[in-house]
């Protein structure tokens, strides 16, 4: 699908890229509106008063409104310019839940978690005192309302989840989830890296306290994320940057005052680029249409799936799971090898642990390689795998 849009296919023309869980790659459409703005209308943002600077107002702030509407948050305000998801989990952790939780509070995650929605948890542990416990998984690496009933008590304060996770794929039941923690006063964090990129993102629909995604997982370029808050809690959040863009005044008797929602929250000169990329990005893949990439995502995992049911020598550890995600082993080979005699052939997937480094309590396995699939790879990609993989018995005459 839409392959043409991507100089990367045309300048690696026998490239087969596996590994749009680490980065996607970009359609012209982004690349044009970056290069446009470095050489048609590069200005500061929300800071001058000539053409050019206000050009890049409007166009900064109409990403705002195109971010609003492509995750259904209900006010612009609420939406965020950050770095990435770890940003914007970091931002919620030490900016937010520093203030709002007490020692003895309850935060739940899970082991397949990547380390993004597990590090800050475990330093605000050390640092005020909250006890991060993890909701059991299922046979399956799954997270059920059943097995987090089983580990909530009254200092249960946040339920901290992935959306869709970054090696097992599987798409935890957010709705209902939400439901169970608004019932009991809980706040729901939700790390959408995985999730936002190749599926309908509803946060009114989900009720959903906080989103942390990145642009560069869903073609925007690196460097550029967002962190959705309802308002409530935006608005009490203690900024953990100071300096311009983001105060109204300050004299020299200290004498100061921040600016409202959301520029208190964006100090210093923002990733402009970035911005206005993620803004082309999003109206790309609203062109296509996030149900019909997930159908597509869905439909040619099937047939990975399938086909790799073929090779005798391979494990699957994530075959019922729903994202475009599929985690394996050649028996017996260590994964960054298996990796290396793919590269061999120009086949991207990624090895290792993939930052999500409990998840072996449950796998049994330390280290994987992982298949993450976005909407213009192609069946015969899938192919051209599955004939690189049978002969996989020749691996160390080709590595070594
Ligand atoms: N979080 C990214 C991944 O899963 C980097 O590969």
């Amino acid at each position: 699908m839409n392959r043409d849009d991507f100089k990367m296919f045309l300048n690696n023309p026998d490239l087969i890229y596996f590994d749009n869980g680490a980065t996607t790659f970009k359609p012209n459409q982004v690349i044009n509106a970056v290069v446009d703005y470095y050489t048609k209308y590069t200005a500061n943002a929300h800071r001058g008063d000539y053409d050019i600077s206000n050009k890049v107002d409007t166009f900064y702030e109409d990403t705002r409104r195109v971010v609003k509407d492509f995750i259904n948050a209900k006010d612009e305000s609420e939406i965020i310019f950050t770095k990435g998801t770890t940003d914007s989990m970091n931002m919620i952790v030490f900016s937010f839940m520093k203030y709002y939780l007490q020692k003895g509070d309850e935060v739940l995650i899970t082991k397949a978690e990547h380390a993004s929605n597990v590090l800050p948890w475990f330093e605000l542990e050390k640092e005020i005192g909250i006890v991060v416990k993890f909701i059991p998984l299922d046979s399956n690496y799954k997270v059920t309302l059943e097995n987090i009933q089983k580990v909530v008590t009254k200092k249960t304060k946040v339920i901290s989840l992935a959306y869709v996770t970054n090696v097992i794929g599987d798409i935890r039941p957010i709705h209902e989830i939400s439901k169970f923690a608004h019932q009991y006063g809980m706040l729901l964090v939700v790390d959408g890296a995985q999730s936002v990129p190749h599926m309908k993102t509803d946060v009114l629909a989900d009720d959903i306290d906080f989103l942390a995604f990145s642009g560069h997982k869903m073609l925007a370029p690196t460097g550029i994320g967002v962190l959705y808050g309802k308002r409530r809690y935006l608005e009490v959040m203690k900024p953990l940057e100071y300096g311009g863009g983001m105060n109204a005044r300050f004299e020299s008797t200290k004498d100061l005052e921040y600016k409202e929602l959301p520029l208190r929250l964006e100090a210093g000169t923002m990733n402009i680029a970035g911005v206005l990329g993620l803004k082309a990005a999003i109206l790309y893949l609203k062109n296509i249409g996030l149900e019909k990439i997930h159908k597509y995502e869905q439909e040619l995992k099937k047939y990975l799936l399938e086909r790799l049911k073929e090779v005798s020598n391979i494990t699957v550890y994530n075959e019922k799971s729903e994202a475009g995600i599929v985690t394996f082993n050649i028996n017996n080979i260590f994964s960054e090898d298996t990796s290396r005699y793919l590269n061999h052939y120009k086949i991207c997937v990624r090895a290792g642990n993939h930052c999500t480094k409990m998840i072996k309590d449950d796998l049994g396995v330390k280290n994987t390689c992982r298949i993450s699939l976005y909407f213009y790879n192609t069946k015969e990609e899938v192919d051209k795998l599955i004939e690189v993989l049978q002969n996989s018995d020749k691996i160390y005459e080709i590595i070594l």
